[in-house]
């Protein structure tokens, strides 16, 4: 039987802090929720923790799950350059869709994003980039052989779609080589707080901790140190009070 391939399409949304994301017909999914923001989910979800957890630390090497639009990324190097003392920033990045890469030279980015055109068009011509303080690095390999390629990674921004259409990524076999590819003062970051996606994490030793703004949803974050500025997950407690709640095999 021939093989049917089914091509994507990509709807342009306006999210409620003014920058736009896609809606993608193969996941039946935004890239962003449309009510916190891509900008604001990016900053408040993912880049503010992580680089507060690691404010001390001049060399991080981050993995970027998946690169998408690449605000995750492109974000972090924004903000790296607004500080005094830039850090050296390495980022690794799988995406399964190298036609979106490559339309990224002419995506609606914010307008703070045109102080980086230059590396934007690099990464959607090359999947490269390199400078003084970062390199990025985009793999189109599937994310779960990719993460068996690293070592020593300081921060995981772990933003695939959801569970529901993006299952790979959020399994107990994932977090298990995600635990491999971390540092022992690494940190997950995730939009998700999913008691089913906690237990994944959970079930590979990962501490369980939830983060509140005044300007996105409830998300998560997940160490393997114990932290003492966040409210703590007991997911042994939740497992006994919600004996439905199953990790994602
Ligand atoms: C929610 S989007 C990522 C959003 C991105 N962080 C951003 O800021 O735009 C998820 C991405 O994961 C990619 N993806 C899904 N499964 C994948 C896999 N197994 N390996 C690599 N990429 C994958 C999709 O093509 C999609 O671009």
């Amino acid at each position: 039987m021939g093989k049917w391939l089914i091509k994507v399409e990509y709807k342009k949304i306006i999210t409620d802090d003014g920058s736009h994301t896609l809606f993608s017909s193969k996941y039946n999914q935004t890239y962003h929720s449309i009510k916190d923001g891509a900008i604001k989910e990016s900053l408040y979800k993912h880049i503010y923790p992580a680089l507060n957890h690691h404010k001390d630390k001049q060399h991080l090497r981050i993995l970027d799950i998946c690169f998408g639009l690449g605000y995750n990324t492109f974000l972090t190097i924004l903000e790296n350059l607004k500080s005094d003392n830039p850090k050296r920033i390495e980022i690794f990045s799988p995406e399964l869709d190298i036609d979106l890469i490559r339309s990224l030279e002419t995506f609606e980015y914010p307008k703070e994003f045109e102080s980086i055109k230059d590396i934007i068009v690099q990464i959607a011509r090359n999947l490269y980039y390199e400078d003084e303080y970062h390199k990025i690095e985009v793999s189109t390999m599937d994310a779960r052989e990719y993460i068996k390629t690293l070592e020593n990674i300081d921060v995981v921004y772990q933003d695939a779609f959801s569970s529901d259409v993006n299952k790979e990524l959020w399994t107990v076999e994932y977090f298990s080589n995600i635990n491999k590819a971390t540092n022992e003062d690494s940190v997950i970051t995730t939009y998700t707080i999913s008691t089913n996606v906690r237990l994944s994490m959970s079930e590979n030793k990962f501490l369980i901790y939830q983060i509140e703004n005044s300007e996105t949803k409830k998300s998560t974050l997940a160490f393997k140190k114990t932290q003492n500025k966040y409210k703590f997950i007991d997911m042994e407690l939740k497992k006994l009070r919600n004996q439905t709640a199953k990790p994602i095999y």
